[in-house]
């Protein structure tokens, strides 16, 4: 099965809350553990990283779903390659600083 790996990067929408976003990652990581995706993400101020993997196309309609999300805007895709194997092992999204985001998404 083809894996992909996809990063971007956005601002968080001026009406949009953190706290609210990081209360909704609990139901984010079971929604994605059921489509078979891990990732993680990282709030800096308002800026925001994510990074998705798991099946392509699955990957991709997440992707696509977030981006049209109006609670953040300018978002930005900085990776999408092919992977053989995902980094995130069990992680259906968990949240950490972004300098690990970044290290993360470059071990893939
Ligand atoms: C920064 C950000 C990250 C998000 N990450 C995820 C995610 O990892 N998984 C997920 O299911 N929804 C995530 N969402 C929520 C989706 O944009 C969307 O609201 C949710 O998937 C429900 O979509 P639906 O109403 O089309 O079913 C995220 C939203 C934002 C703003």
């Amino acid at each position: 099965m083809a894996l992909l790996h996809l990063s971007y990067v956005s601002t968080l929408a001026e009406d949009a809350s953190l706290a609210d976003l990081v209360r909704d990652l609990e139901s984010f990581r079971s929604r994605n553990l059921s489509l078979g995706i891990t990732g993680c993400i990282a709030f800096e101020g308002r800026r925001i990283m994510q990074v998705l993997e798991g099946p392509t196309e699955r990957v991709q309609a997440l992707y696509e779903t977030i981006a049209r999300d109006p609670r953040h805007h300018d978002v930005i895709q900085i990776e999408r390659k092919t992977i053989s194997r995902v980094s995130f092992g069990h992680w259906g999204m968990i949240r950490r600083p972004i300098a690990d985001v970044l290290f993360l998404s470059q071990l893939s």
